[in-house]
């Protein structure tokens, strides 16, 4: 990994700020000063200080779990949340949901310790991808459909961002937002003088939910999938990476 994004990653410091750093002498790998911000390290064996203090590694924990009706996106809550409902082997110190999903939306939410990553996901300038799948109370038209993809004004006056909708059957359908306003979907489709009955997160930042996670279930995201999401970490706009 390279020296600047090591440092970028474990500490505080942006990934500009540890290349200055680097660039400056401040950094030592093993014991040794080392000023060329590109150069490689292994993180799992050598020893990183930054003005003399020790840069300890951390590898983050990305967990993809298909939240259950009923469960809250909370660390702590007087509901049940989707912290609680981690197996053992999975809990450690820091995890937290990164965005939230309403008590009665099921489907992916992903659990981290990476505060710096779930910052950028989350941003509104990340534009990250997320898919969910609806159902309504009555069917939707096709003007809908325009009305929607266009953008649509919600009660409160604010405007959302154009989205892409697909029919699955007349009452049925999945919608790509690039942005996370509160209850989004169903301020939408009020909008449209309709109502979501069911609603589920089917993929998030290019990653599709893994079907065979039955509700409650989570499993560690795979080495591409962690790729993919901390590829996040070196854009600033729009990521079109999706893993299918
Ligand atoms: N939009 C909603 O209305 N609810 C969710 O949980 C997510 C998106």
């Amino acid at each position: 990994m390279r020296i600047d994004r090591f440092i970028g990653q474990m500490t505080a410091m942006s990934r500009s700020e540890a290349s200055l750093a680097v660039r400056k002498g401040r950094v030592a790998v093993d014991g040794v000063v080392l000023r060329d911000p590109s150069a490689h390290i292994d993180p799992e064996r050598q020893s990183v200080t930054v003005d003399g203090k020790e840069t300890v590694y951390k590898r983050n924990v990305y967990i993809m779990m298909n939240k259950p009706i009923g469960a809250v996106c909370a660390t702590e809550d007087g509901d049940l949340t989707v912290i609680d409902l981690l197996p053992s082997e999975f809990k450690r110190a820091g995890l937290f949901p990164c965005g939230r999903l309403d008590k009665n939306t099921t489907g992916f939410v992903l659990i981290t310790d990476n505060g710096k990553l779930a910052h950028r996901l989350l941003a509104p300038a990340s534009h990250v991808a997320k898919t969910y799948r609806f159902s309504l109370k009555f069917p939707f038209s096709d003007e809908d459909i325009a009305l929607l993809e266009k953008g649509i004004a919600l009660e409160d006056g604010s405007v959302t961002l154009p989205c892409v909708l697909k029919r699955l059957s007349p009452d049925e359908g999945e919608i790509t937002l690039h942005e996370g306003k509160f209850h989004q979907i169903k301020r939408m489709f009020l909008a449209v003088h309709n109502q979501v009955r069911t609603l589920s997160r089917v993929s998030f930042a290019g990653i599709p939910l893994d079907k065979s996670l039955a509700p409650g279930e989570c499993r560690l995201l795979s080495e591409n999938e962690a790729a993919l999401l901390e590829s996040y970490l070196r854009c600033s706009g729009k990521n079109s990476n999706i893993l299918e």
